[in-house]
């Protein structure tokens, strides 16, 4: 039995995945709005819950295709129903197995890859699906450096991969990306590690040459 599936479906049919919409929505939202998406693009959203980001992202007048995929087939149920656009698409499958014809300008995934079995065979795959040049983005509230969320995997009763910042750019560059960080915190927050620490956007950039290693 697949914890990670069985936890994610009980939370699509509580209202957790909306609550996750609220919680996530403003620090995503400020991140995503910063990215000028001014030219035709295709994006996949890892562990995408209910559909929100892809809904959002798909209104954009430049894309061609959003794509969501998650391992809970609850949340797949959620984000069918939810659809908005015709460039929307939905899948039940987890990244490790996707299997999917043509390659992605943009791959985004928020609180979702450290829940993977294997956060380097996950970021492989990920690495494979982008077009050369094309970029991950990577978001996570949960990360050594902020303190007040360490507890969050006995909470959860989930293996959960915790990793510094640091650790997250390492893992980012072994699997050939060139990386680089952005926090995003949000100073209204009545959580304090919301102000202080807030959500870390790890941005992996596919080189456009391949390297020969
Ligand atoms: C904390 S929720 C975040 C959902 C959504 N990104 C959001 O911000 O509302 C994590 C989601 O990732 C999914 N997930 C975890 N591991 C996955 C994997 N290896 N492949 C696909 N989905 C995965 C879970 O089923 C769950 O719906």
């Amino acid at each position: 039995m697949d914890l990670v599936r069985k936890t994610f479906d009980e939370w699509a049919i509580n209202g957790r995945a909306e609550l996750m919409e609220k919680e996530h929505g403003k620090n995503v939202s400020n991140f995503l709005d910063k990215i000028s998406f001014d030219r035709p693009f295709t994006f996949l959203d890892v562990g995408c819950g209910n559909g929100w980001v892809v809904r959002k992202i798909a209104s954009n007048t430049y894309c061609k295709k959003a794509v969501g995929i998650d391992k809970s087939k609850k949340m797949i149920q959620q984000a069918q129903k939810n659809k908005k656009n015709s460039n929307e698409e939905f899948l039940h499958t987890n990244v490790e197995s996707l299997k999917y014809r043509g390659k992605f300008d943009y791959i985004f995934s928020m609180e979702s890859l450290y829940y993977a079995e294997s956060i380097e065979v996950a970021l492989k795959k990920i690495f494979k699906l982008l077009k050369p040049g094309g970029k991950f983005f990577c978001g996570t509230d949960f990360y050594t450096d902020n303190k007040a969320t360490a507890k969050w995997s006995e909470m959860m009763k989930l293996k959960m991969h915790l990793h510094s910042k640091k650790e997250w750019k390492e893992l980012f560059k072994n699997a050939g990306f060139e990386t680089k960080t952005r926090h995003v915190k949000d100073l209204k927050s009545r959580k304090k590690w919301k102000r202080e620490f807030g959500t870390l956007f790890i941005i992996g950039k596919k080189p456009k040459k391949e390297s020969s290693n």
